[in-house]
């Protein structure tokens, strides 16, 4: 059993710790946001994430997980510190900004009375371990007090977060003190993943090349899907013929809106922003952002193409979230949608499952008109009088409506399936005028 604090309790922070708790060992979140700390308290989660709430009660209830807002409480006899705050993007083109991970590595030192590891989970540029280190180092309040740094990047996705913090696929760790390295390493044990032990910037990178490639492999499906479409071929079933293959693997070969998210457009774009800092220009990389950028537009003029001008038409949106299993909005395809069917005169039906609230509260953030927007109950109220609807988010619980009603309740039966979940054979027997992405059709 060791004693852990985790800094943050975002995605990265809640589930960590939670996942760490849940191993035996004792874990307390520290967060500077007080009704954050409360309503962990009385068990309201500020995500959604399936699994999530009940490890949290069980951990909460066997006294293994605690949440307070003091540094001094959290840092008591912890020899592990995580910081796990978020890195949004800056105003730069491209960089991340360090204020929370230079806040919390400020905190960490003003408090710290004896040895312990300070362990960056948060992504960060490339040598910012040396940046904690320093920032730690110039802050202490105790100057004789000893700190070790190791960058232990993480790979949870949001809606399986719990999962791949459980199984995860390897560990990876960097320091400049390969012991540090190997006391990390030992916590990680009990999960049975190959551990991969490096120096800090090696560390980091690793993180960064990991996102960077998931999005190509995105990117790169979403053109094969524009060479499919012309040359009559279906890219879904293109990408199961790959997939298959070991070297390619099946994983991120889901042609359709392109990704969103809060981590691979500022992740694809910080590490060009550093290659490009360095001199450099990541011709692939650019290509990818540009690709996935042109993805959400090809939605759009799949929709003029068959109606002509929206002007006064009514699109439905199934979707909101940039994926399935998660409220999250940052990044999201529907927010571009919607901006531009809406300045072509458009209005929208739109229904989530889960991000309603976030989704109003991100459209209103993003300037979109509000008032050209209709939240809907249910699915079906979506396809009420639509001219089109558009799947955005391949939420489970839209692969099994009745799609005979929808078609019925439309004013025309135009279904652009952004996500690929429907057969198009099957929807133009249902009498849709079907348009999947990359399927021939
Ligand atoms: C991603 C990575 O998958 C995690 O390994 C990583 O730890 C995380 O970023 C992070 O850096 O924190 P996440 O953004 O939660 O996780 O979601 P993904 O499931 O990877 O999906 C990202 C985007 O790609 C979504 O918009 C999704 O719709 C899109 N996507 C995914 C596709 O368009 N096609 C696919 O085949 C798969």
């Amino acid at each position: 059993m060791s004693v852990i604090c985790v800094i943050g309790t975002g995605y990265v922070g809640l589930v960590t710790g939670t996942c760490l708790a849940d191993m035996g060992n004792q874990v307390t979140c520290v967060d500077i946001v007080p009704e954050k700390i409360e309503r962990l308290k009385q068990g309201v989660l500020p995500i959604y994430e399936p699994g999530l709430k009940e490890l949290v009660e069980r951990n909460v209830r066997a006294d293994r997980l605690r949440f307070t807002t003091s540094y001094a409480e959290g840092l008591k006899d912890s020899e592990f510190i995580f910081i796990a705050v978020n890195t949004p993007p800056d105003n730069t083109a491209g960089g991340a900004d360090m204020r929370y991970v230079e806040s919390a590595a400020r905190n960490i030192a003003e408090e710290l009375d004896h040895y312990a590891i300070i362990i960056n989970k948060s992504t960060v540029p490339v040598g910012s371990g040396d940046f904690v280190s320093r920032v730690v180092r110039n802050n202490l309040q105790r100057p004789d007090v000893r700190f070790s740094v190791v960058s232990n990047p993480e790979f949870l996705a949001e809606g399986s977060a719990v999962r791949d913090c459980q199984n995860p696929d390897r560990i990876v760790l960097g320091s400049s003190e390969p012991e540090a390295a190997q006391k990390v390493a030992h916590l990680y044990l009990p999960l049975r993943a190959p551990i991969v032990v490096t120096d800090l910037y090696t560390a980091e990178m690793v993180k960064y090349a990991s996102n960077a490639f998931l999005a190509t492999k995105i990117s790169f499906i979403n053109e094969i899907a524009q060479i499919c479409e012309r040359l009559g071929a279906d890219v879904k079933e293109v990408a199961v013929g790959m997939g298959y293959d070991r070297r390619i693997g099946s994983g991120m070969l889901g042609a359709g809106l392109g990704y969103g998210g809060s981590c691979f457009p500022k992740d694809v774009r910080a590490l060009a922003h550093m290659a490009d800092e360095a001199g450099l220009h990541p011709q692939m990389l650019h290509a990818v952002m540009e690709i996935n950028h042109d993805q959400r537009r090809l939605v759009v003029a799949k929709l003029t193409n068959i109606l002509g001008s929206l002007r006064g038409c009514t699109i439905g949106l199934l979707g909101l979230a940039f994926k399935a299993n998660t409220d999250d909005m940052r990044e999201a395809p529907s927010v571009d949608i919607i901006r531009w069917v809406t300045a072509q005169g458009a209005v929208v039906r739109a229904y989530d499952p889960v991000a309603m609230e976030t989704g109003r509260f991100s459209l209103e953030q993003e300037g979109v008109r509000l008032d050209a927007v209709t939240f809907c109950e249910t699915a079906y109220e979506v396809a009420e009088n639509a001219d089109a609807v558009v799947v955005v988010t391949d939420w489970n619980e839209f692969k099994s409506l009745n799609m005979q009603q929808i078609r019925d309740s439309m004013r025309r039966p135009v279904l652009v399936d952004g996500r690929n979940i429907y057969e198009p054979a099957e929807m133009n027997h249902l009498g849709f005028i079907y348009r999947g992405i990359g399927r021939g059709t």
